[in-house]
């Protein structure tokens, strides 16, 4: 689109606030400015203040028809061993043909934790300090050289941090992977309104735009072309997890192999809640559909109701793993570039710098307008045969999301130690540990070592020489 008809657009769509300063802009502001604005959906702009603003009762769930999930249980919580056993096997078959990718959402901001830079750099292993993407990376190898196939890797940023997630993967020469096999790509953003849907200025010549949300990395995957990447590589599973669990198993063969049998474009990974408090999304049935109702949106009665069996109703905690068919997010991908039903957006209030009517800086001290984002779990209603499975916490799920605290750095850390110290004991090793499990030296597995009790058995049998766990341990 050129000049003039960018401004005829917004003309015409009522938002010709955004080229308020345009007078007294330079050629390259200009320049930016125009660039942003042609990023902007104006028909989706005025639907979403339309349905999320204006007329927000329509979009709300209806919890009175909400029902517990149907789901796959591990073995030890009565699910058929036999079952299992084969899904494993078939998820290896997957991965000895090469049908999996790895794709990790990394666009987040990671408020919360308090740190200045991309969450993957973020150091979380308890002896080497290695970050979270090399914890990835390692596990995404250790998959490639135990199958013979290396895997595809995609990683989804956000304008904010590319460049320095980039950057870092060069720094750490791609911690050994193949570049070629690993791409990153941005997420796409969108406009913050204010209350009356007039898109916000951040300054004279920019818009406020923020991420679209981890919903947005469906769009993402067809735009940036990495959907056709993998259909030329004969990859159609695409294995999807959040930038901030140092402990997830990435590549879970059964997991794999269920999704496959079950013929299902798009699975999940539950684990029991660990508390009817904790802050998690919960897997629940909601008109014969599987969908995740953030803990915010339901209420704290219904969070602790207790099931006939006495344990909660509502149990199945969300952790952000799931399977993705390549050509399921291709249909909804197409399906929402025509304009068709897909993924909702969510709305939240929030403070967006801005500038006056001068053109100053305002920091508003309470909630000036809407963002909108699009959360991935919102796909899985429009899934054939969506399937969801529980896995085993402990050796799944330990996210990072606060400087302190549940799910800080020290859970993180102690969650990771608990469980080498786990994979030792049951190897035989005589690990001494406090009642929680936590062993009195730091201990720490990479990836390449093994990634599951099974193959840390196996690799532990092989070493000529046991080391002794006296000043800490580090195996590799
Ligand atoms: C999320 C889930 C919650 C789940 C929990 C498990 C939502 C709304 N809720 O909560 O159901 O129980 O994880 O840990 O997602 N991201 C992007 N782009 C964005 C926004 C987020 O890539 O625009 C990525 C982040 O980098 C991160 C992940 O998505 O990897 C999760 O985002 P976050 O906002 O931290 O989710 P939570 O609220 O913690």
């Amino acid at each position: 689109m050129n000049e003039i008809s960018l401004f005829n657009a917004f003309r015409a769509a009522g938002q010709t606030q955004v080229f308020a300063f345009w007078d007294s802009l330079n050629t390259s502001q200009r320049e930016a400015l125009l660039l942003q604005m042609a990023e902007v959906d104006l028909a989706e702009v005025a639907r979403l203040h339309r349905t999320l603003v204006l007329n927000p009762g329509a979009a709300g769930l209806n919890l009175a028809t909400l029902l517990p999930p149907v789901c796959k249980r591990l073995p030890e919580h009565g699910g058929d061993t036999v079952a299992w056993a084969h899904a494993e096997s078939a998820g290896e078959s997957m991965l000895r043909a090469g049908r999996v990718a790895a794709f990790t959402v990394a666009g987040g901001q990671g408020t919360r934790l308090g740190y200045d830079g991309p969450k993957g750099t973020f150091a979380v292993t308890p002896v080497k300090r290695k970050s979270l993407f090399q914890v990835f990376a390692e596990k995404i190898a250790a998959a490639g050289l135990r199958y013979g196939r290396p895997l595809h890797w995609f990683i989804m940023t956000s304008h904010a941090n590319h460049e320095q997630t980039e950057a870092f993967f060069a720094e750490h020469r791609f911690f050994g992977l193949d570049r070629a096999r690993v791409h990153f790509f941005r997420q796409g953003r969108m406009p913050a309104t204010d209350f009356a849907g007039k898109i916000l200025l951040e300054t004279t010549h920019s818009l406020a735009l923020s991420p679209d949300g981890h919903g947005g990395s469906l769009r993402a995957l067809h735009r940036s072309g990495a959907l056709d990447l993998l259909q030329s590589e004969g990859v159609d599973t695409i294995s999807y997890f959040q930038v901030d669990n140092p402990l997830v198993r990435c590549i879970d063969p059964a997991f794999l192999g269920f999704h496959a049998l079950s013929g299902s474009e798009m699975s999940s990974k539950m684990v029991p809640k660990a508390n009817p408090e904790e802050k998690v999304g919960l897997f629940c049935q909601l008109d014969g559909r599987l969908v995740v109702v953030e803990y915010s949106d339901m209420p704290v009665a219904m969070q602790r109701e207790i099931n006939s069996a006495g344990s909660l109703r509502y149990d199945a905690s969300n952790i952000a793993v799931h399977l993705l068919d390549r050509e399921f997010v291709r249909r909804l991908s197409r399906a929402d570039a025509a304009g068709g039903t897909t993924l909702p957006f969510h709305r939240a209030d929030k403070k967006i710098a801005t500038v006056d009517a001068a053109g100053n800086p305002v920091k508003p001290g309470q909630s000036n307008g809407v963002k909108f984002e699009m959360f991935v779990f919102d796909a899985l209603p429009f899934a054939r045969n969506p399937l969801l499975l529980e896995t085993r916490r402990a050796d799944d799920f330990s996210p990072l999301k606060n400087a302190e605290g549940a799910d800080s750095p020290q859970s993180a850390r102690d969650d990771q130690l608990r469980q080498a110290a786990r994979w030792l004991r049951t190897a035989g090793v005589d690990v001494t540990t406090d009642t929680s499990g936590l062993p009195s030296i730091s201990i720490e597995i990479s990836p390449l070592f093994a990634t599951d009790v099974a193959s840390f058995i196996k690799a532990w049998r092989r070493l000529p020489q046991k080391p002794t766990l006296v000043h800490g341990l580090y195996l590799e």
